[in-house]
C-alpha cells in the first residue's frame, strides 16, 4: 500500500501484538526494522519472516536510563534512523484504591519515560537526515474516562501531550510526530479476560460501532501511513483507530 524501501524504522514492543503487525507491514513496504522487545524468542520468530536484514535489540524499557542507552545502541548498530514506532506499553487495570506508588512509577516508566527518552536519543539524527516520522501508540483510554485505569490513562494522556509539544520543538527540522491511539485490539493484552470473563467479549464488541474488535493489521496499516509520505503533511495529529469507540454513539444489539 505505502512505499518505504531504503527506510530504517525502529519499532518498540516488536515482539507480538501491535508491534509485531507493525514490524512485519513496514517490512513488507521495503523498511529494514530494527525489532525491540524483552523476549529474544519472540524477537527471533518476527524477524525469521522479515526480508529485508532485520535487526534485533533486546531491552527492559522499565529500567531507569532504558530509552536513551537503547537510542544509543540503536544509533551504535544501524546509524540514524527515518521512522520510530513508539509502541512497547503494559497496561495497569487498577481501581484507585487499589494502585500502588509502584505500579504507577512502573506503568509511567514504560509507556512515558523510556518512550520520551528514546524518542529524545533518535531524534537528532533524524534531523541530520533531513527529518522523519516518529509515530506514538497512545490508546482511547486517553480520549474518554476508562473505569478502573487511572495510572495507564494518565500514561497515554501523557504520550498525546508529548506528541503534540515535540511536533511543535521539531517540525522546522522536517520530524513529524503523532499518535494513534488504538480500541479494543485481540492481542495478548486480552487473552486471559476475553478468554475467562463470560460475555465480556461481546459486551465490548457491542461497544464498538463497526461492532467487531480490531486486530493488530488495523493499526499497522495506519502506522504504515504515518510512515509514509502519504502522510507528510500531518503531524501532532492523535488519532483515534477504535472502530467508532471514542467518539461514535453505539447503538447496543444485546
Ligand atoms: N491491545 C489493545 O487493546 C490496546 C489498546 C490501546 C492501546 N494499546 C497499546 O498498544 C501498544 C501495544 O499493545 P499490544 O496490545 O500489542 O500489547 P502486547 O501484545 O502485550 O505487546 C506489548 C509489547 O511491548 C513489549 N514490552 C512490554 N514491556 C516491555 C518492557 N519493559 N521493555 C521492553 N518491551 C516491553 C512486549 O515485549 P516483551 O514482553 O518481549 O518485552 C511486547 O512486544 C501498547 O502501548 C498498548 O498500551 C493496546
Amino acid at each position: 500500500m505505502y512505499e518505504l524501501k531504503d527506510k530504517l524504522v525502529v519499532v518498540s514492543g516488536a515482539s507480538r501484538g501491535i508491534g509485531e503487525a507493525s514490524s512485519r507491514a513496514l517490512d513488507g513496504a521495503g523498511a529494514r526494522v530494527v525489532l525491540i522487545g524483552r523476549t529474544l524468542e519472540d524477537l527471533e520468530r518476527v524477524a525469521s519472516d522479515l526480508k529485508h536484514d532485520p535487526v534485533i535489540l533486546q531491552a527492559d524499557l522499565s529500567e531507569p536510563r532504558a530509552g536513551t542507552e537503547l537510542g544509543e545502541r540503536v544509533i551504535e548498530k544501524v546509524g540514524p534512523v527515518d521512522v520510530l514506532v513508539n509502541n512497547a506499553g503494559i497496561p495497569m487495570r487498577r481501581t484507585p484504591d487499589s494502585l500502588t506508588e509502584e505500579e504507577f512509577d512502573l506503568v509511567f516508566s514504560i509507556n512515558v519515560r523510556s518512550l520520551l527518552m528514546l524518542t529524545l536519543a533518535l531524534g537528532p539524527g533524524m534531523a541530520e537526515r533531513g527529518g522523519g516520522s516518529i509515530i506514538n501508540i497512545s490508546s482511547i483510554a486517553s480520549l474518554r474516562g476508562p473505569v478502573g485505569r487511572v495510572a495507564y490513562a494518565g500514561t497515554k494522556g501523557a504520550v498525546d501531550a508529548m506528541t503534540r509539544a515535540l511536533a511543535a520543538d521539531w517540525g522546522e527540522q522536517g520530524i513529524r510526530v503523532n499518535a494513534i491511539c488504538p480500541g479494543l485490539i485481540a492481542t495478548a493484552i486480552w487473552e486471559k479476560d476475553r478468554a475467562n470473563v463470560p460475555g465480556l467479549s461481546e459486551q465490548l464488541e457491542d461497544r464498538i460501532a463497526l461492532k467487531r474488535w480490531g486486530f493488530g493489521d488495523d493499526i499497522a496499516d495506519v502506522v504504515l501511513f504515518f510512515a509514509s509520505d502519504a502522510s507528510r503533511y500531518m503531524t501532532g495529529e492523535v488519532v483515534a483507530v477504535d472502530g467508532g469507540m471514542a467518539k461514535v454513539n453505539s447503538p447496543s444489539r444485546l
